[in-house]
């Protein structure tokens, strides 16, 4: 399989898998994570996802530069299509996704690391923008979410001059949140996880939702939606809950997402 698809308990765990050429992705490698992610929205047992690479060597190494070579601007479109609708569907995804960077995260890997929720990183991992190196542009979302996720000065750095940089260098930039030794980095990212999958569905969807806002639209119409969501959260039972556990000095057990209804309307007795 190009991209594995494996349960640890609540967590959804997706494996890049074409470790020979370093995780690169091609047009199906796209969509069958697309296919992983249908499953994983119809399994509500799995509450969080992590994306990794296989091998010691990458997470990504971009987009699958043999398969784009001879394509055509057409083709070149469609291809970029596949890519921005697989980042806009993870960055979107109503459950938090953490992508755990095992190595090169370059150009089309950047790009999927930077649609993730959290990144964490090996201290082997290096970063990068090279399309520019390949006489392209980044083609996934990079020359917006990279700004938005370090700073404009960083960002042009980068896909202006194609240099790769270490987890270190990422970490300071606020690429990464988290860097961890190669060998422990999975062990960690699933804990992480795990943590997040044990949390409140409903408000951890809308809090995603809602902070994705942050850096675009009308800010004054993006703090009223706020103000608007945090009333429907205390019609949610895990509201209750979670201030009860606090109360009563325990851990909360959240509502199962079946029970987390959209519509907030879940009030319990
Ligand atoms: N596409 C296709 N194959 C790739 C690849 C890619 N993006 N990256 C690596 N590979 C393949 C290599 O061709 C090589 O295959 P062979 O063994 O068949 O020759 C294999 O993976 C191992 O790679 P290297 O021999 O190059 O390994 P290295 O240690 O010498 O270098 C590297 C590692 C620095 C990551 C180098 O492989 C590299 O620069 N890769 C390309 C990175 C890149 O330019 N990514 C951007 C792609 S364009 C893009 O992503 C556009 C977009 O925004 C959507």
């Amino acid at each position: 399989m190009p991209v594995d698809l494996e349960r640890r308990g609540a967590v959804a765990l997706l494996t890049l898998n074409q470790p020979k050429v370093l995780n690169a992705l091609s047009p199906s490698m796209i969509e069958q994570i697309e296919q992983h992610l249908d499953e994983i929205e119809g399994a509500p047992a799995a509450r969080a996802v992590v994306i990794t690479g296989a091998g010691e060597r990458a997470f990504c190494a971009g987009a699958d530069i043999k398969n784009m070579r001879t394509a055509s601007p057409i083709e070149a479109r469609a291809f970029a299509r596949l890519g921005h609708d697989l980042m806009d569907r993870i960055e979107g995804f109503a459950r938090p996704v953490v992508a755990a960077v095992n190595g090169f995260a370059l150009g089309g890997g950047c790009e999927l690391a930077l649609a993730c929720d959290i990144r964490m990183a090996a201290d082997s991992a290096r970063f990068g923008q090279p399309e520019i190196t390949l006489g392209i542009i980044p083609g996934f979302g990079g020359t917006q979410r990279l700004a938005r996720t370090t700073s404009l000065g960083f960002a042009k750095d980068l896909v202006l001059t194609g240099r790769m940089v270490d987890a270190e260098v990422a970490l300071r930039a606020g690429l990464v949140t988290h860097v961890h030794p190669r060998e422990e980095l999975l062990a960690k990212a699933l804990e992480l996880a795990e943590g997040l999958a044990g949390g409140p569905a409903w408000a951890l969807a809308e809090t995603k939702r809602l902070t994705n806002l942050a850096l675009s639209g009308d800010h004054a119409r993006n703090l009223a939606n706020e103000l608007d969501t945090f009333a429907l959260a205390f019609a949610t039972p895990d509201q209750r809950e979670g201030m009860d556990a606090f109360l009563e000095k325990r851990t909360p057990s959240f509502a199962d997402i079946d029970d987390s209804p959209n519509d907030a309307t879940g009030e319990t007795a």
